[in-house]
């Protein structure tokens, strides 16, 4: 079977999963243009999960596929947590407010309980994708087991060793280009891949179906990425600013007139690109302090954003965006996806 009737669509085109910002209407969308729309669920609660699941499947009876994050949950350290408080104290004081007293671990992993994995087993998604590593294999199992397609981020080739070797059925390429979060397993190790290259080394030494993503925003680099060996290509930056995606206009604003992008932990306390904003200029500066682990870092980057936004300064919003942001075009899903299909086929 190919990978396009492993997962239902005519087109070799997903819609990348973006937790804050997918929407089932986006997803329902996406979806109804015969390629692969998706929800990026590693934010949400289970209920909150389960609702954009029902909501989504009452949009179309199309396939989607769903997502989650796979990181390993660290202990919660108060006293580096207390650094990174005290490091942006400043910028809660230029605000003239109180920083947290504690962060919290706002986004729980896939592999910390089933409740997710019982979520997918009910709601029965044609896909499910991960992010920053592989579930356990007892998880890997219960979905081969429903049907469901297992697919999970490399971003290098060791990563993708070990996506083969744990018997998921399709890697996703995510090269350097891609917007939001690397999906490095060890947050500490970025070997900084292209798209092109990771595509190519995944294709040489491994045989499972490969999706790129990473900086693809028209159809003729779409047709580049199969021509080196991909199955797919999975676009997020340029659907962001599509009307039913949970942008907000600050971020729809940035994305059209602020073309640099570039990679930092302060903001979630691991690795991820996005629009140049104060977190690049002022707070990942080189004497800055040791960073709070992942998700505790986002807790107090979300509390600052929310402060900041109140007061009108929007500097401070996670706004991903990959590389080739400069080369998006206003156009809603639907058109977007016809416009890509005929790239594909005239490049
Ligand atoms: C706003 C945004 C949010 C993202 N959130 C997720 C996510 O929740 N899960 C995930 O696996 N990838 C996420 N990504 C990464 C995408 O899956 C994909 O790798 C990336 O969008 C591809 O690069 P591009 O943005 O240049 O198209 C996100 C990307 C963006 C732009």
């Amino acid at each position: 079977m190919t990978l396009l009737e492993q997962l239902g669509i005519q087109h070799p085109i997903l819609l990348a999963p973006m937790a804050g910002v997918s929407t089932p209407q986006l997803a329902a969308e996406v979806s109804e243009q015969n390629v692969l729309g998706s929800l990026g669920l590693g934010a949400n609660t289970v209920e909150t999960a389960r609702q954009q699941i029902l909501q989504t499947q009452a949009l179309t009876p199309k396939s989607f596929q769903v997502n989650f994050f796979c990181h390993d949950n660290v202990e919660n350290d108060s006293a580096a947590n207390q650094a990174w408080i005290d490091y942006l104290s400043p910028q809660f004081a230029q605000l003239n407010a109180e920083p947290p007293t504690e962060l919290q671990c706002i986004y729980p992993s896939f592999k910390d309980n089933d409740d997710f994995l019982n979520l997918c087993l009910e709601t029965r998604p044609k896909a499910v994708s991960f992010h920053f590593g592989i579930p356990h294999p007892h998880q890997i199992q219960k979905l081969k087991d429903a049907g469901i397609v297992t697919m999970v981020s490399a971003t290098n080739l060791v990563e993708a060793q070990a996506i083969e070797a744990a018997g998921i059925d399709v890697i996703i390429a995510q090269g350097v280009e891609a917007g939001g979060h690397r999906g490095i397993f060890n947050p500490s190790i970025d070997a900084a891949i292209k798209t092109s290259d990771l595509v190519q080394l995944i294709k040489k030494h491994c045989s499972l179906p490969i999706i790129a993503a990473g900086g693809i925003m028209n159809g003729q680099q779409a047709k580049a990425m199969l021509a080196l060996g991909a199955d797919a290509v999975q676009l997020g930056t340029a659907f962001v600013q599509c009307k039913s995606s949970n942008a907000n206009a600050a971020y729809r604003q940035a994305l059209f007139n602020q073309p640099l992008t570039q990679i930092t932990a302060t903001i979630s306390g691991r690795p991820a690109r996005g629009l140049i904003n104060h977190w690049h200029e002022q707070i990942d500066v080189p004497d800055r302090a040791d960073l709070a682990p992942y998700p505790y870092a986002y807790d107090l980057a979300k509390q600052l954003n929310a402060l900041a936004s109140k007061q009108g300064d929007f500097g401070y919003g996670a706004f991903w965006a990959g590389t080739n942001v400069a080369q998006i075009r206003a156009l809603e899903a639907q058109d977007l996806i016809n416009q890509l299909v005929v790239e594909i086929n005239h490049a």
